[in-house]
């Protein structure tokens, strides 16, 4: 076992992990934070999707200790300083981007990093962008109508599923 620090959503955090220990398990069971879901530990679903120094990386397939002295941005680090749900998040809700809900924490946290790097995508790029996050719902299409609303395109010509 050996110590690693880190910050996560602007604190900083430490815990004892084995050199095994991934970043997923670390967040989950280490420090309880469970809004980083686990669908596959396999790097297929996107579900466990954190921002790493602001890059978008799969957390089940990232040793704890290879991110000692980063910069984590989980779900739960999303929402408004007031509370609030940011852009993204109220987008989601307001298109019905979500079924079951457990895609969504990744799924979230992919797209603010590709809003990040390109303002206002295409759908092809948005669709694109997402392919490595699972909805095992199928419910892609209002995923991507609510990316697309969130950089502030209209998405009338986008038909309701
Ligand atoms: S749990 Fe990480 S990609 Fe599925
Ligand atoms: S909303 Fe059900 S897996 Fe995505």
């Amino acid at each position: 076992m050996a110590k690693v620090s880190m910050t996560v959503n602007g604190k900083s955090v430490s815990g004892e992990v084995e050199g095994r220990t991934l970043l997923s398990t670390f967040l989950r069971e280490g420090l309880g934070m469970t809004g980083t879901h686990v669908g596959c530990d396999t790097s297929q679903c996107g579900a466990c999707v954190v921002h790493i120094d602001g890059k978008a990386v799969k957390s089940c397939t990232t040793f704890a200790q290879d991110v000692a002295g980063a910069e984590v941005k989980t779900i739960e680090g999303m929402a408004n300083a007031d509370g609030s749900l940011s852009t993204i998040q109220q987008a989601f809700q307001d298109h019905h981007g979500l079924q079951c809900g457990f895609c969504t924490p990744g799924m979230v946290m992919s797209a603010a990093a590709l809003l990040a790097d390109n303002p206002k995508p295409t759908e092809a790029e948005v669709r694109h962008h997402l392919e490595g996050n699972i909805c095992r719902c199928t419910g892609y299409h209002n995923i991507v109508k609510a990316v697309l609303a969130a950089s502030g395109q209209d998405v009338g010509q986008i038909a309701a599923e």
